[in-house]
């Protein structure tokens, strides 16, 4: 009775939630954390809970698939942890291998049109699982509804330090101007495929840190950043919606805080080298911004 209670209350609340949203976010980041804890609390081994996580990530797809983003991407394995003791390791290879040929054979992905692809130095894992990469990815390359990024043996100051030396030998070698290294060209070289900046990151499980996830898309990005206590294999959509909520409350003071940083940036340059070096970052001033000297003028 209780529960049907509850249920009836979390649909209710769904609903409002939903109404509230006017506005999504294009690329969503979530560090799944928690699944181990989760098992504990359970009387369960570690892989129960790993298990249990993987479900919520194929609803949290659904989600996004339903909500109209089109970017999702999911910590599954972080360079940290091959540490992890060998049986622990070897099942969460063999879960990422079984839920990667599920995603690539299922209807639903077909259906919804998800793209799904890899991020990391994927080598590193074992060759089932770099199978069942290659696999997922054959089997979706010619989707762009929804794109599921897999963070597989990934770690975001290795994927710098890979673009760093990229760089470096294009320099060395003469096929890179050094004037020439700009954020298309930083971008182009740091993962297989473009990758959009990430608007909103969710953690869960208590943690409130961004663990090496993403740094130039996301810190780089200055995105929305969404902490919850439930463990992973807990999320639920309201706890999802919540997170879109952050995102758009977050995202109306960042456009005004962008908008101040260019036209300070642009003042303090001129016009003329202001807007080279903000077009150098990737950064521009929005359309129908005042002239300048017009701006400086209304500030005295
Ligand atoms: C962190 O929780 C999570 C992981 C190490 C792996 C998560 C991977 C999945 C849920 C598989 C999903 C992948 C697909 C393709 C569906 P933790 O082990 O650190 O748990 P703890 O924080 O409680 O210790
Ligand atoms: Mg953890």
């Amino acid at each position: 009775m209780r529960d049907w209670i509850a249920r009836g209350v979390r649909a209710v609340y769904e609903r409002v939630l939903r109404r509230e949203i006017s506005g999504v976010p294009t690329h969503v980041a979530i560090i799944q954390d928690g699944n181990r804890r989760y098992a504990r609390e359970q009387g369960a081994e570690a892989k129960r809970g790993h298990e249990a996580g993987a479900e919520t990530t194929e609803q949290v797809l659904e989600w996004c698939a339903d909500l109209g983003i089109e970017e999702l991407t999911i910590y599954a394995f972080s360079t940290e942890n091959f540490d992890r003791p060998a049986a622990e390791r070897e099942h969460l290879f063999d879960l990422l291998t079984e839920k990667l040929y599920e995603f690539a054979d299922s209807d639903r992905i077909h259906e919804e049109g998800v793209r799904i692809r890899a991020l990391g130095q994927t080598h590193r894992v074992p060759e089932r699982v770099q199978d069942a990469i290659a696999y997922a990815r054959q089997q979706t390359a010619a989707y762009d509804n929804l794109t599921l990024n897999v963070a597989i043996a990934y770690g975001g100051r290795a994927a710098l330090l890979d673009v760093a030396q990229d760089v470096a030998d294009g320099v060395a070698t003469g096929d890179l101007e050094p004037e020439d290294v700009d954020v298309e060209a930083i971008e182009s070289r740091l993962y297989d495929g473009e990758l959009r900046d990430v608007d909103l990151i969710v953690r869960t499980g208590g943690d409130e840190r961004t663990s090496n996830f993403l740094p130039w898309h996301a810190n780089g990005n200055e995105a929305a950043a969404f902490f919850c206590t439930p463990y992973w294999p807990e999320f639920s959509k309201v706890d999802f919606l919540r997170a879109i909520r952050t995102y758009e409350a977050r995202e109306a003071s960042w456009r005004q805080t962008r908008t101040q940083r260019a036209l300070a940036l642009v003042r303090a340059l001129g016009e003329g080298r202001g807007r080279r070096v903000l077009d150098r970052l990737g950064e521009s001033l929005p359309d129908g911004t005042e002239p300048i000297e017009e701006a400086e003028s209304s500030a005295d």
